[in-house]
């Protein structure tokens, strides 16, 4: 089988390479991203492999159809950059469903730790032979309430975590996972609840139409004063504008990105020695509350082995049988993925 692969980074391709060899899958490795410039470069290919920032729109998949493709495997969890609605009938479209919630999780607990206790600071500091604490007390998170927004296989993780720091957790999910409130530590709450009395927010619930800006000036505004935002989930989810608000008027205490609503337009090249043209990332990386990593929640061995293996099992079980228990299940009307694996 050959695979069309969009948006290649040197640390793809050792694992895609092993894992395809053993499968009998080839990769054609391209660096630009999936879009509709640039989708003729799959014009010999059986599938197209792509990653977060590529764009699966109508105008994709139509040509992808014209050209005989019928198969996007994605090689992450996240599938907003496809158009559903419009594949629905016309590609399959296989996903990731889990490679590692340890790497996203245990990112998001870097970055809090990092930023509540100045670690960034401390570091270049030191460097400098500057040995000065001046500026740089922290908080405990032993006692402080966390809320998390998806209690999915990562928010979960995340609320092990913090639960051994100690912390209290409010969670939020519009399909609650089953015996995780033990009605003391970890409790269910509407989001307003988890909005007005969290110390620390970490979003971990898919972009969808429902959470396109979950958090924005109206919302921020129900939360503690000092509140602190962690997102590594996906970058729309918060309305950046309303953040970088927030922040000047000290109404966030900091923020954790590893996601940015225009990420795709910088995030994983190099810019240095360029001017960014994004006034809103830049004043946000220029802020001393806030850390930005670039779309990185993912990149362990773990991860990226679990990546591979599943994305070419996926695309082998495809082809022998039609089916695969990975292929995203929506109808025309679905919003968002309805776990029965059953309506396509
Ligand atoms: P998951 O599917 O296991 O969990 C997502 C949870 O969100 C589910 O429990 C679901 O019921 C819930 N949810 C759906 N709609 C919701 C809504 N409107 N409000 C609140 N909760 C809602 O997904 P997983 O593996 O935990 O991943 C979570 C997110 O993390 C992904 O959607 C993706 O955007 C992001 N991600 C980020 C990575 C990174 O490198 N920064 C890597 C992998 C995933």
């Amino acid at each position: 089988m050959k695979v069309a692969f969009f948006d290649a980074k040197p640390y793809d391709k050792p694992s895609f390479d092993r894992f395809g060899k053993e499968a009998g899958v080839s990769f054609k490795y391209f660096e630009t991203k999936l879009n509709e410039d640039t989708v003729e470069l799959a014009h010999d290919v059986d599938a197209v492999c792509v990653f977060v920032n590529d764009t699966v729109n109508a105008a994709v998949i139509d040509r992808l159809v014209e050209m005989g493709v019928r198969t996007v495997a994605l090689r992450c969890a996240g599938f907003n950059n496809v158009d559903m609605k419009y594949a629905h009938g016309r590609v399959h479209v296989l996903r990731v469903p889990a490679y590692s919630p340890y790497a996203v999780a245990e990112h998001t607990m870097a970055m809090l730790l990092t930023s509540i206790r100045r670690i960034h600071k401390a570091y270049i500091r030191t460097r400098d032979f500057n040995f000065s604490l001046a500026g740089m007390t922290g908080f405990d998170l032993h006692g402080k309430t966390v809320g998390v927004v998806g209690t999915g296989r990562i928010g979960r993780v995340f609320i092990d975590i913090c639960r051994g720091f100690g912390m209290k957790v409010l969670a939020y999910d519009k399909f609650p996972a089953q015996g995780l409130d033990n009605g003391d530590t970890i409790r269910y709450v509407e989001l307003d609840e988890l909005f007005r009395n969290s110390d620390i927010i970490s979003l971990h619930c898919p972009l969808t139409e429902d959470t396109y800006h979950l958090v924005d000036a109206e919302t921020l505004e129900k939360c503690k004063r000092g509140v602190v935002l962690l997102n590594t989930s996906r970058g729309a989810l918060v309305d950046a504008e309303a953040l970088l608000a927030g922040i000047k008027s000290r109404k966030v205490g900091a923020a954790c990105l590893d996601v940015y609503e225009e990420e795709s337009d910088f995030f994983f090249e190099d810019f240095s020695g360029h001017i960014l043209e994004d006034d809103t990332l830049a004043r946000l990386i220029s802020m001393p509350n806030v850390i930005v990593t670039s779309h990185q929640a993912f990149l362990t061995e773990e991860a990226l082995s679990n990546i591979a293996q599943t994305t070419i099992e996926n695309l082998v079980t495809f082809q022998k049988t039609g089916e695969c228990p990975n292929e995203l299940c929506f109808r025309g009307g679905c919003a968002e993925d309805c776990k029965t694996g059953k309506c396509f």
